[in-house]
């Protein structure tokens, strides 16, 4: 009999035997169902015993499937990122390459576009003005001839004399030798256009050469004459030149100019940029300054030469300032401009000569460029 049972027939009635027949055959068949329960519970507990060992048994493998694709997923991350790395490092060398053949491109169709003109105005030029020699001998000749003529045997006829007054003879004899003389003035001048032009392109030159670097800064503002009296205002950029005791660099020549050239335009187009005033009136916030543009050298640490070149337009706003060594990064209206002008200076500053391209801008005050490149960049 089940012990439980046994246990409550003991206190309540002491012996089972004493019990009436049909209350012990009842009592037995509550044994029975007591029996019946034990046995159930027994089989649960076995089975819920064995759904939990299959549970942690599923579980420690989940836990290691989970491993695995953790590792794989980390492993694929890592890849990516590599990947990605590399692409990022395709980009910019593909960058750097794409900018690198537009600079060439652009150097050498500016240096043999400038080269050409320099070649094509050459010849007329020095044939106008290797003639000019022979043209003011010939007229000083004839202008004698005419005197010798008037005064030998024109005098008196009435007919010559009214011609030579009609023509005025006497302003054209006084005249001529002048028209001669300021063409003489406008050749040499020719002449001196072509030869910054010719220098500009160093187009009969080696690449890498020892140069004067000012002479490449003035060969600069000859071509950009034209622009430093800007259309928009009454005022001509003043050229303010402090130029330092520097030796000659080691460089490429051809494409130093154009980091100058590109710096200068861009201060000419600042400049053209401020709303500049007449003295006469203060209302204009810059009626106080002039536009003007500071070039400074010297050199620095006996072994390399700084060239700084500053406008008093109006800055460039701190947000931007970054991005200006951008390839294509421009804020000129589209078609005015490529915005590729300081990305190339930086390219031929930094890489080319192993020397450093910075700016340094205040709002409402102006733009410094500071080009510093090694006396020879070759050894370095
Ligand atoms: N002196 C300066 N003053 C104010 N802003 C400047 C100056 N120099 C450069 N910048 C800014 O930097 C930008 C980039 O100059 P960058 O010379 O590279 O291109 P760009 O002049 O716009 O075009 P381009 O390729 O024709 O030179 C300019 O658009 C301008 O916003
Ligand atoms: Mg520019």
């Amino acid at each position: 009999m089940h012990r439980l049972l046994q246990r409550q027939i003991k206190k309540h009635f002491g012996n089972l035997d004493s019990l009436p027949l049909e209350w012990q055959s009842f009592l037995t068949d509550i044994d029975t169902a007591y029996c019946q329960f034990d046995d159930d519970h027994r089989m649960i507990e076995r089975s819920l015993a064995l759904s939990s060992e299959e549970l942690l048994l599923a579980n420690n493998q989940l836990q290691d499937l989970l491993k695995t694709v953790e590792g794989q997923v980390a492993e694929r991350t890592t890849e990516l990122t590599k990947a990605n790395i590399e692409l990022e490092e395709t980009l910019i060398n593909l960058k750097k390459a794409q900018v690198h053949l537009i600079q060439s491109e652009k150097m050498s169709s500016l240096g043999q576009l400038v080269a050409g003109v320099a070649h094509e105005i050459n010849n007329p030029v020095n044939f106008i003005h290797g003639n000019l020699g022979y043209l003011q001998d010939y007229i000083a000749k004839i202008l004698n001839f005419i005197n010798l003529t008037q005064q030998n045997y024109l005098q008196g006829i009435s007919e010559m004399e009214s011609l030579a007054e009609e023509i005025e003879l006497e302003f054209i004899k006084q005249d001529l030798p002048q028209i001669i003389n300021s063409i003489e003035v406008g050749t040499i001048r020719i002449q001196g256009i072509v030869q910054s032009l010719k220098n500009f392109s160093h187009m009969d030159e080696a690449e890498f050469k020892q140069v004067d670097i000012h002479k490449g800064i003035d060969n600069t503002l000859m071509i950009l004459d034209h622009r430093l009296k800007p259309k928009s205002s009454p005022w001509r950029i003043q050229i303010i030149k402090q130029y330092g005791d520097i030796p000659f660099v080691n460089c490429y020549a051809r494409q130093l100019n154009q980091v100058f050239m590109n710096i200068l335009t861009n201060a000419i187009d600042a400049l053209e940029e401020v709303n500049y005033h007449s003295k006469s009136d203060p209302k204009g916030d810059n009626w106080d300054r002039s536009p003007s543009i500071q070039i400074q050298t010297k050199l620095i640490d006996d072994c390399f030469v700084e060239i700084a070149i500053a406008d008093n337009g109006n800055g460039i706003p701190e947000a931007i300032q970054q991005q200006i060594f951008d390839p294509f990064f421009t804020t000129k209206p589209v078609g005015k401009a490529t915005g590729m002008g300081m990305a190339i200076s930086y390219q031929i500053v930094t890489e080319k000569h192993r020397g450093k391209l910075t700016c340094h801008s205040t709002l409402g005050k102006g733009t410094e460029f500071r080009i510093r490149i090694p006396i020879n960049s070759e050894h370095i």
